[in-house]
């Protein structure tokens, strides 16, 4: 099978940083595969909020990482580096990367992959790492979420906050979310939500007492910062948990410690990008025991959005910087 392989590669890169229109494709050198690596012909490659933020240039990859953007990928193993057993050639995985996933060949460590489950489809598991692994390790094991719980989650028709629904109503939570329209609301009801706030419409930290009956919820997932995180505490109960994955509304906050020690609240927060090989692969090993067998049983499914070419990333980021979608945005780059 490797005999078969080309030497070289399309792949979507940039030169300079700036709008969409800098992803421009680019002849590669198909990458060969290190020790403990296996190399993946892509069939489908996921896009993130990350990407976007990458190729405006406040996100540099982690050194070592491919500048090539993309960190989750779908396809076919086709070459195995030194040291790698459990895989093999032919085999149908999804990988967290740490870049490098808009192309047609993709390396992945070996154990930061995960297999396709018959039945699942390619573009489907393209869109499962980044978020799987985020929210994961997020709401589970830095914010202790816990059977029974009611947690916050703003941007809840995001990739993330998808997941964060589909996962939270599988594992026990009473999900609350914010979102930025009645319509993008009532997609989240439909995906298990318990509540839906258009913050846009309505004060969510009011919203949240009168949903929890002054009780508050346990944990918020953070991807807004700024003036929410002092709003946030407002929302959560005594001992509860504070998550921040993003700043989008500004890195600074400014917060009432007082109330954090009286309240004995927990304030964490994680990037998954440059964590190390052997988080990632702890992390992998911990969602293949918990998570896959209800992907492996069709339980759990991303929530889908749109599909474009591997020659279309552009138009791909103009989706995800409009904001009107719901759920995962892939690239598709080869069939099968
Ligand atoms: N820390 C990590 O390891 C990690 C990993 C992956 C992603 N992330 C971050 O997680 C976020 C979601 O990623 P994604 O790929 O799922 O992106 P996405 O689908 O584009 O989602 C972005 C979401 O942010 C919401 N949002 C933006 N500004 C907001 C504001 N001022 N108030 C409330 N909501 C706001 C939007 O909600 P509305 O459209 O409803 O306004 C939208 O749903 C991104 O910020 C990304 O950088 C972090």
């Amino acid at each position: 099978m490797s005999a078969n392989l080309p030497a070289r590669m399309i792949a979507i890169g940039f030169a300079q940083p700036g709008g969409p229109e800098v992803l421009q494709p680019v002849e590669l050198a198909v990458p060969q595969p290190g020790p403990g690596e296996v190399l993946i012909r892509v069939s489908h490659a996921g896009v993130n909020r990350p990407d976007v933020v990458q190729r405006e240039g406040k996100y540099p990859p982690p050194p070592g990482a491919s500048p090539i953007p993309g960190l989750e990928v779908s396809g076919t193993v086709v070459r195995l580096g030194e040291g790698v057993d459990g895989w093999f050639p032919g085999q149908k995985v999804c990988a967290l990367v740490s870049g490098g996933g808009y192309a047609q060949y993709c390396l992945a460590r070996a154990d930061h992959c995960l297999p396709v489950p018959p039945g699942l489809p390619m573009d489907q598991a393209a869109a499962l790492p980044e978020s799987l692994f985020t929210v994961w390790h997020n709401v589970f094991e830095r914010g202790w979420a816990s059977d029974g719980e009611t947690i916050l989650v703003h941007g809840g028709t995001s990739g993330i906050g998808t997941m964060a629904i589909l996962l939270g109503r599988l594992f026990g939570l009473t999900v609350i979310v914010t979102c930025g329209s009645p319509e993008k609301c009532a997609r989240a009801l439909e995906l298990g939500a318990a509540h839906a706030i258009d913050y846009r419409a309505t004060d969510f930290v009011e919203e949240v007492a009168r949903l929890t009956g002054g009780e508050g919820v346990n944990l918020v997932l953070d991807m807004v910062a700024g003036d929410y995180v002092a709003r946030n505490l407002r929302c959560l109960a005594m001992d509860g948990r504070h998550v921040t994955i993003a700043v989008q509304g500004g890195a600074r906050a400014e917060i009432n410690m007082a109330v954090v020690m009286t309240r004995r609240y927990t304030l964490t927060g994680s990037t998954l990008r440059p964590r190390s090989d052997t988080f990632k692969a702890l992390l992998a090993q911990e969602i293949a025991d918990q998570v896959w067998p209800l992907v492996a049983d069709g339980a759990l499914r991303p929530v889908m959005d749109a599909a474009f070419p591997l020659d279309r990333a552009a138009d791909a980021h103009r989706r995800m910087e409009a904001g009107d979608h719901v759920g995962k945005i892939v690239l598709e780059v080869a069939r099968g």
